[in-house]
């Protein structure tokens, strides 16, 4: 039942205010300025111990992993990085004991990421979940989790789930900060933020028919580049596989920081750029980032908390705690990607060549 939309994607976009309420229900503790999260079996002197988090998951979720990575650095000063499970599970990588593992999965069943459980398993790591599909296989095999809650999702590009394994990575980066050094003041700080998602989730959506106008244009592009850095990075990374998967419009996503590096020599004014420009410390390296594109004759798409002079067009996202930006930063994007591909007549709820779990190797 698509609920008057015209496809599962447009109905799972829309439906990301609810979900992230979900994810969020009954785990706030204001007491303590932080989350409970009932499912994780690890006590607080364990996550004491924890030295690194290493974070496993394939496409869009990896993307979500790289966001979680870096709330768990930012909020609970734990070392952490993403990596995908398809590659890491090749790699005779090296176990750690004070290494948390954690496997994300929409799904639970994608193969490259059970199996990269199953050898960390294999080798006596601690490993968690963060998985939708409630008691699928890779939410069995982890010794614990926090699942997302964002519901069915029917249509094979990720929407909500990602908006809310986002979320929930912010839980637990707000936990296991609060069980070590994150004051109360940024707990108290990062709990109003997640408050307030739900209704700017709302918000930003009320901005699909400008969205929309922006999509129809970019239709004709025929590659795509998606800059952004550090925060902003893992949107641009999620933002390009979601256009290119749904549109096929070629895309490719960089950190900003690495342009004149490289991809300077591919800007001209058939290249489009979409620049994630969040209003936090890197706001001025960003709108320098954007100079030398609009100098080579580049056309820019901001998505940014306020106007951005450099830009031809800016879609304004609602500002939250810096930490949490990534989370909405990324649903103007779906609406983009979304409209892009319905311009162009695709198959949108089952893109060609593509399968909604990757259950084989
Ligand atoms: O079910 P999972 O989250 O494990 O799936 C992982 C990827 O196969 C999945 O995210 C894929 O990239 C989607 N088509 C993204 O839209």
């Amino acid at each position: 039942d698509m609920g008057g939309h015209d496809t599962y994607m447009h109905k799972e976009i829309h439906e990301q205010a609810d979900a992230v309420d979900r994810v969020l229900r009954g785990r706030i503790d204001d007491r303590f300025s932080t989350v409970h999260l009932g499912g994780l079996n690890l006590d607080a002197r364990e996550a004491r111990q924890i030295r690194r988090v290493k974070i496993l998951g394939c496409g869009t979720s990896y993307h979500a992993g790289m966001i979680g990575a870096q709330m768990i650095e930012e909020l609970a000063r734990i070392p952490a990085d993403a990596e995908p499970a398809s590659e890491f599970r090749y790699r005779n990588a090296v176990v750690d004991p004070d290494t948390l593992y954690i496997a994300v999965s929409q799904s639970g069943e994608t193969y490259d990421v059970l199996a990269a459980v199953q050898e960390l398993k294999r080798k006596g790591a601690r490993v968690l979940g963060v998985v939708n599909v409630v008691g699928s296989a890779i939410a069995r095999e982890a010794d614990g989790g926090i699942y997302v809650h964002a519901g069915p999702e029917v249509c094979v590009v990720s929407t909500k789930c990602f908006t809310n394994t986002t979320v929930a990575f912010a839980l637990l980066a707000l936990h296991l900060g609060r069980t070590r050094d994150l004051s109360v003041r940024d707990g108290k700080r990062i709990i109003e933020g997640l408050r307030k998602l739900p209704a700017q989730i709302a918000e930003m959506l009320e901005q699909e028919e400008e969205i929309k106008k922006l999509a129809q244009e970019y239709a004709e592009a025929h590659s795509m580049l998606f800059i952004g850095r550090v925060r902003g990075y893992p949107v641009a990374r999620e933002a390009s596989l979601k256009l290119k998967e749904v549109s096929y419009i070629h895309a490719e996503a960089y950190p900003a920081s690495e342009l004149k590096h490289g991809p300077l020599a591919l800007i001209e004014p058939a290249l489009p750029t979409v620049a994630i420009v969040p209003d936090d410390d890197l706001l001025e390296k960003n709108r320098a980032a954007m100079e030398e594109i609009k100098a080579r004759s580049g056309k820019i798409l901001a998505v940014a908390h306020q106007h951005q002079e450099k830009a031809d067009q800016t879609i304004v996202v609602p500002k939250n705690e810096d930490e949490l930006d990534p989370i909405l930063m990324g649903i103007p994007l779906q609406l983009l990607a979304y409209h892009t591909a319905l311009a162009l007549g695709r198959d949108i709820d089952k893109p060609r060549n593509l399968a909604k779990s990757v259950t084989v190797e």
